[in-house]
């Protein structure tokens, strides 16, 4: 019988997606899930086929460079793969993966928390009752603005941007979008077009941010563009902090141009996010839980093994994006 493949798994996994690991490759798995350096990662690459790691692992062009010649893929755990250089990965040989789809519906219920959250004044809410700092009831105590019929605003109109809309139109808010290019009908679901960011912000009572992490939407969300914004919008990010210029958002806060924002992604994350967010009562912040139910875990567990599998198999992954 021949060896299996080892699969170098860089953070603990759900019991199911081990299970299968177990089952099918020969894994070396962290128990503890200690976040390992790049140095680890490459001198434990050294006993590896592939690797499956998280976005918590960086894996730069010095890394790429550094990897032995036995590894022959990254198969991410993840839809974002920001944390990759794909073209440093490519030059090398490597397939690289990722897991999209399976994680749509759970980083949309979050877009949906956010806004909701933000519109409500949930996080000041919430705080307020913990300290037993709730006195009173009155007609004018902790009023946040209405979501129900106003314009829900999409960068990136992908499968969680999709998702997200749909439940947005369960509050009968009407929505528009920007994206690369223009969705068929039967998808765009009588959603408003623009062809460009700017052409989109004017339309957002909420704008919520579904676009990946690339150098061009770097920055993206900056003070020219949150000045598009009709006044007292709602600003949600699930996608990755870096698409969000933290200076121009904290300072649309403050000034009441943007009403209120809910992030679950943050440039810095997870210990050296912006400190004006957390002087901010007009935020409510979450720890990169998009993707966070089991469900959803173990979907992308196994869709990033059904990328292994393919691989070694000499098949032609599903998810490559490498
Ligand atoms: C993703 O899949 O990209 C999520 O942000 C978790 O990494």
């Amino acid at each position: 019988m021949s060896a299996k493949p080892v699969i170098l798994v860089t953070r603990k996994l759900p019991d199911a997606v081990e299970a299968r690991l177990k089952r099918d490759f020969d894994p070396i798995l962290n128990p503890t899930d200690q976040l390992y350096s790049a140095d680890e990662l490459i001198e434990m690459s050294a006993k590896a086929d592939a690797i499956l790691p998280c976005h918590t692992e960086k894996f730069t062009a010095d890394v790429i460079a550094r990897l032995p010649d036995n590894i022959r893929a990254i198969a991410n755990f993840s839809v974002g793969y920001d944390h990759v250089d794909v073209d440093a990965a490519r030059k090398k040989g490597l397939i690289v993966t990722n897991t999209p789809d399976v994680l749509s519906d759970a980083t949309a219920e979050i877009a949906i928390l956010l806004m909701l959250g933000a519109a409500r004044r949930a996080s000041e809410g919430e705080r307020m009752v913990r300290a037993k700092q709730w006195k009173d009831w009155s007609p004018t105590f902790m009023v946040g603005t209405q979501v129900t019929g106003k314009r829900f605003g999409v960068i990136g109109m992908g499968r969680v941007g999709q998702v997200t809309a749909n439940l947005a139109r369960g509050f009968g808010m009407e929505i528009h979008y920007y994206n690369r290019k223009q969705l068929s009908a039967d998808l765009e679901c009588g959603a408003t077009y623009h062809a460009t960011v700017e052409d989109l912000l004017p339309h957002c009572d909420v704008l919520s941010i579904h676009c990946p992490a690339t150098p061009e939407t770097t920055g993206l969300l900056n003070a020219e563009r949150l000045a598009m914004l009709p006044n007292d919008a709602i600003v949600v990010n699930t996608a990755r902090g870096g698409v969000v210029n933290d200076d121009a958002l904290i300072d649309a806060l403050q000034s009441g141009k943007v009403y209120a924002a809910g992030l679950d992604v943050f440039n810095g994350e997870p210990d050296n996010i912006h400190k004006g967010y957390l002087q901010l009562e007009n935020v409510f912040l979450l720890p990169h839980i998009g993707s966070a139910t089991q469900e959803t875990r173990e979907g992308m567990g196994f869709r990033a093994l059904d990328n292994l599998d393919a691989i070694f198999a000499g098949r032609e992954p599903g998810d490559r994006v490498a």
